[in-house]
């Protein structure tokens, strides 16, 4: 079968990192977390002590600076892909709370944006892979072969994510998630730039009432 571009965009807490590795498993395909790369800059910034408010001109001198990559680790069995910012693994480092929010702030920089849009796309040229993110069926891939949507409800977001964080917070809430998901989304959805929204060619899919493997099928339909 030929070789496929495959775009996964929507909201924080729809399920996409769970539903673009299950579908790129199934594939055979390679899985671009294009979230992990705004993590990357934004732990370049915390490191030098910026707080996202910063003008433009300084995350043009920062990202001027940044190697990201990502590289694949050769133990087939966990097919695990390392994230590097300039040689250094930084994958166990991005998830913080804290860098989650500023992850969110330096992506409404156009400087970021304008410097990962050629990190992505140069990723992209090799097919055969699946690209998770919020602007990828609209801005970076808009000849994607296949573009999916993939959003639910801001409580069923707010839910999964909270059992996934319980472990390790005892002191976090559902409410707490559900207003730091909807800060995000509002942070996400009305920045001027690369705004999160469905591609008009995106085929939209809702996951509130879908388990992952059950999603995953229905992608699978539309090829
Ligand atoms: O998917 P994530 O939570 O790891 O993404 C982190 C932040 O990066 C999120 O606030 C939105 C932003 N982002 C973006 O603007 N464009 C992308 N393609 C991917 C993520």
């Amino acid at each position: 079968m030929r070789e496929l571009l495959i775009t996964i965009d929507g909201p924080a807490g729809a399920g996409k990192s769970t539903i673009s590795r299950m579908l790129a498993d199934r594939l055979d395909y390679r899985y671009i977390d294009t979230g992990a790369l705004y993590r990357a800059v934004a732990l370049a910034a915390d490191r030098i002590k910026l707080s996202g408010d910063e003008e433009d001109a300084v995350f043009e001198d920062l990202c001027r600076g940044l190697r990201i990559e990502f590289v694949r680790e050769d133990q087939p069995a966990e097919k695990q892909t390392r994230l590097m910012l300039d040689r250094e693994d930084i994958t166990d480092q991005i998830r913080t709370p804290e860098l989650t929010m500023l992850a969110s702030k330096v992506s409404a920089k156009g400087p970021v944006r304008k410097f990962l849009l050629e990190v992505q796309r140069a990723l992209g040229r090799e097919k055969a892979a699946v690209f998770e993110g919020r602007d990828m069926g609209t801005v970076v891939f808009p000849e994607a072969d296949l573009k999916f949507f993939l959003d639910a409800s801001p409580e069923a977001r707010a839910r999964r994510r909270y059992e996934e964080l319980k472990p390790f917070r005892s002191d976090l809430t559902c409410d707490m998630v559900l207003e730091e998901i909807n800060r995000r989304d509002q942070n996400d959805s009305s920045r001027a730039l690369s705004p999160l929204k469905p591609a008009v060619d995106a085929i939209l899919i809702d996951s509130t009432a879908l388990s992952p493997a059950g999603v995953v099928e229905k992608m699978l339909s539309f090829f």
